[in-house]
C-alpha cells in the first residue's frame, strides 16, 4: 500500500526512482509524485492516476531544471492508494514545506493526525492538502526552523505521531542526506546499499536492480542516508548497527517477460515455484521433512494443542486448506480467523499453541497484528511469508520462506498455491515430530511427504495452452454473476475462484459449500447464472454430482472442475476444466490454477486493467 522509493548519489534520481516506482505500482497507483533536489530548492512533480502520467510530466519538467547533470543526486517518490483525501494533484505525495524547503513522502495513517493540524494551523500553517501526511513535513519545517538538525527534528516530529508510518524525508537545508524511518507495522522500510549511492523503497523489488545488499528496517527505527552509506537511530538516539543481508532474488524475475500481464506470468510460473518451494525440505527417500527456519522440539510439539491461522485474502483462503492439512496430516487441531477478526474477538489462544500467519507480502497490517495480539497471549509464533525479510518473517519464532519470487499481479496466485505447499510440508513436518514414538503413524506421514515429488509436474501439465480459457470468455464476459461451489478441502477453492474473478473482472462471484446450496444460492439459479462446481474425485464427489445435477435441473449452466478421465462428468457438465488425479490432499493446488485462469481470460476478455485493478493494492499496510 503506497510504494516509496529513494536515492541519494551520482547516478540520475528521476530515473532511479520513476523506475523503482514503476516496480512498486502494484502497491498503489492512484497518484504519483516525485521531489528532487535541484541546487538549493526542491523541485516537485505530481499526477493523478498512473505512473505514466507522472513519467511524462517529469520529463516535460526536467529541461527547466538548473541541476539536470549535477553531481549529487537526491529525490524520493511515491505511488499512492488514497486513505485520507481523494486521489487528486493536491493529495498526491510528496508533501512539501510552506517554504519549500522539506518534502515528504508517507505510507501509513497518523491516527492523531487532526489534533496536530489544528495545533499547525493555529501556528498560522497553511496545508495544501487533505492528508494526514501533510503534518509531519510542517513539524519537520517547524523543528528545524527552531535550529534542529534535520534528524532530529525527524525524531522530534515521530515522537508526536500516533499509529503506523513508514516516512521519507528530503531537505534542501541539508541535501546531503535522506532521511527514512519506520514506526509500527505501517510498510516495510529497506535500505539498499551500493558503491557511492544509496536506495531506500518500501519493498525491495523497487531497487533490486541496482543492489543485493539490503538493510531491513525495524518499528521504530530512523535512518540517516547518505551517499556512502547509512546509521541507524532508535527514537532514544542510541545508534544500532544492522546486519546487512544479501538477497537471492532475481530482479529479472520481477520483470514481465514476454508475457502480457504479471498475473499471467505469475500463473505459469507455479511449476517452476513450487520446485522451488518443495526443494531441499523433503528427504524422498525417508520422508522426513525438514523446515530450515522453523522447528519444535518433540516435546513441544507433543504439547501442541491448537494452532491459530490469521490471514487476509487470498491468504486467508490458503489458510482454510491448511486447515484440512495439518488436522489431516499432523492431527492437530487448527482454526483459521482473518487477522481483521481475530483480535477483536478475544481469541482463546495461550501457552501449548502456536500462532500461525499467512503473508505474501509479510506487511500486511491487520495479519501482523493478530500475529503480535496471540504472542502476547502466549502463543509460539510462526509465519509462512514471500517477502523476504519482511516483518512477518523478522518477528515469528519460525517461519517458512514461500520461494515464489516476486509476486506483482496484485490478485495473487503463485503466493496462494506455494502457502498452500508450505502448510503441507509444515503439517509433514508437524505429524512426524508428535508421531515420533509410533513407526506406523510416522511412515503415514513419510508417505504424505512422498506425494509432494510429483506435483511440481502436475502443475505443469496445467499450464499448457487450452482453447477453453478463450471459450469460456466469450461465453460468460458479459454475465454479472458467477456462483462457485466446493465441497471440503475444496470448499476454500470455491471462495478462492470467487475472489479472483471479483477481484481482476469486477463480475460478482460468490463461493459456497456445496451442500449449503440448497438453504440459499438455489434460489439463485437460472439459465442466465453460470455455477462453477468444483467436483473432483475425491471422498465428497458422489456429493458434488447430486449438487451438479440440482444446479442443472433449474437450468443452471455447469463449468466443472474435475479429474482427468472422468466420463460422469463429461456427460453432466457443459463445460469442463480438467486436473489430473492426485493425492485428495494435494488436488487444491491442481484445482488453483484453472481457477487463476479462468478469472484471468474473463478479465482480459471484459478490458479490465488486470494487475491493477481498480481500489486494490498488493499489501494493505493500513488496518
Ligand atoms: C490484498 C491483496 C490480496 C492479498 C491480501 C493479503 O488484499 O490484494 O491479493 O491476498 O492483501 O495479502 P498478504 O500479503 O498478507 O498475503
Amino acid at each position: 500500500m503506497c510504494g516509496i522509493v529513494g536515492y541519494i548519489g551520482r547516478r540520475d534520481a528521476a530515473t532511479i526512482i520513476l523506475d523503482g516506482l514503476r516496480r512498486l505500482e502494484y502497491r498503489g497507483y492512484d497518484s504519483a509524485g516525485i521531489a528532487l533536489l535541484d541546487d538549493s530548492r526542491i523541485r516537485v512533480e505530481r499526477a493523478v492516476g498512473k505512473l505514466s502520467n507522472l513519467e511524462a510530466q517529469v520529463n516535460r519538467a526536467r529541461s527547466g531544471y538548473a541541476s539536470a547533470n549535477s553531481d549529487m543526486q537526491v529525490g524520493v517518490g511515491h505511488t499512492r492508494w488514497a486513505t485520507h483525501g481523494k486521489p487528486s494533484e493536491r493529495n498526491a505525495h510528496p508533501h512539501t514545506s510552506m517554504d519549500g524547503t522539506v518534502a515528504v513522502v508517507h505510507n501509513g495513517i497518523i491516527e492523531n493526525y487532526a489534533e496536530l493540524k489544528h495545533e499547525l494551523q493555529s501556528e498560522g500553517v497553511v496545508f495544501r492538502s487533505d492528508t494526514d501526511t501533510e503534518v509531519i513535513v510542517h513539524l519537520v519545517d517547524r523543528y528545524m526552523h527552531d535550529g534542529y538538525p534535520m534528524e532530529q527534528a525527524a525524531h522530534a516530529t515521530i515522537r508526536q505521531l500516533r499509529g503506523s508510518q513508514a516516512i521519507v524525508l528530503i531537505s534542501a537545508r541539508e541535501p546531503d542526506k535522506l532521511i527514512a524511518a519506520r514506526i509500527g507495522n505501517a510498510g516495510g522500510v529497506s535500505v539498499g546499499i551500493g558503491e557511492g549511492e544509496t536506495f531506500v523503497a518500501s519493498d525491495i523489488p523497487g531497487i533490486l536492480e541496482h543492489t543485493r545488499r539490503i538493510v531491513f528496517l525495524d518499528s521504530h527505527e530512523v535512518a540517516v542516508l547518505t551517499s556512502t552509506g547509512m546509521t541507524v537511530r532508535k527514537l532514544n538516539g542510541d545508534v544500532i548497527q544492522k546486519d546487512v543481508q544479501t538477497i537471492a532474488w532475481d530482479p529479472v524475475s520481477a520483470e514481465k517477460g514476454e508475457y502480457r500481464h504479471f498475473m499471467q506470468k505469475e500463473i505459469f510460473e507455479q511449476g517452476r515455484a513450487l520446485t522451488d518451494t518443495i526443494r531441499g525440505r523433503v528427504d524422498f527417500d525417508s520422508g522426513e521433512v525438514a523446515l530450515d527456519n522453523l522447528t519444535i522440539s518433540i516435546d513441544d510439539a507433543v504439547r501442541l494443542k491448537r494452532i491459530y491461522t490469521t490471514a487476509c485474502g487470498t491468504s486467508a483462503n490458503s489458510g482454510l486448506v491448511g486447515k484440512f492439512l495439518l488436522e489431516g496430516i499432523a492431527r492437530i487441531p487448527t482454526e483459521v480467523d482473518y487477522g481483521s477478526e481475530f483480535r477483536y474477538r478475544n481469541p482463546l489462544v495461550g501457552k501449548d499453541m502456536a500462532a500461525l500467519g499467512i503473508t505474501q507480502s509479510g506487511e500486511t497490517a491487520d495479519t501482523l497484528a493478530a500475529m503480535t495480539e496471540a504472542r502476547t497471549k502466549g502463543a509460539r509464533l510462526w509465519s509462512i511469508v514471500n517477502s523476504i525479510g519482511s516483518q512477518a518473517e523478522r518477528i515469528a519464532d519460525g517461519s517458512i520462506s514461500m520461494r515464489a519470487g516476486p509476486e506483482i499481479g496484485v490478485a495473487s496466485t503463485k503466493a496462494f498455491t506455494s502457502s498452500i505447499v508450505d502448510q503441507y510440508l509444515l503439517a509433514c513436518y508437524l505429524a512426524q515430530q508428535t508421531m515420533a514414538e509410533h513407526a506406523k503413524l510416522r511412515e503415514q506421514a513419510a508417505a504424505y511427504a512422498r506425494d509432494l515429488a510429483h506435483l511440481p509436474n502436475l502443475v505443469s501439465q496445467l499450464l499448457e495452452p487450452q482453447p477453453i480459457y478463450d471459450d469460456l470468455a466469450n461465453a460468460f464476459h458479459d454475465r454479472r454473476h458467477f456462483l462457485y461451489l466446493g465441497r471440503g478441502i475444496n470448499y476454500p477453492l470455491a471462495l478462492e475462484g470467487a475472489l479472483k474473478l471479483k477481484e481482476i473482472s469486477y463480475i460478482h462471484a460468490e463461493g459456497y459449500p456445496a451442500g449449503e446450496m440448497k438453504h440459499g444460492p438455489i434460489a439463485l439459479i437460472d439459465e442466465e447464472m453460470p455455477v462453477l462446481c468444483i467436483a473432483v474425485r475425491d471422498s465428497v464427489y458422489d456429493k458434488m454430482i447430486s449438487q451438479i445435477e440440482q444446479v442443472k435441473a433449474r437450468n443452471g449452466i455447469v463449468i466443472a472442475v474435475a479429474t482427468e478421465g472422468d466420463s460422469v462428468i463429461e456427460q453432466k457438465a457443459d463445460y469442463v476444466l480438467w486436473i489430473p488425479d492426485a493425492p485428495p490432499l494435494l488436488t487444491p493446488v491442481l484445482t488453483a490454477v484453472p481457477l487463476q485462469r479462468l478469472a484471468y481470460h474473463l478479465a482480459v476478455r471484459r478490458g479490465c486493467d488486470v494487475d491493477q485493478p481498480r481500489n486494490l493494492a498488493k499489501s494493505v499496510t493500513v488496518e
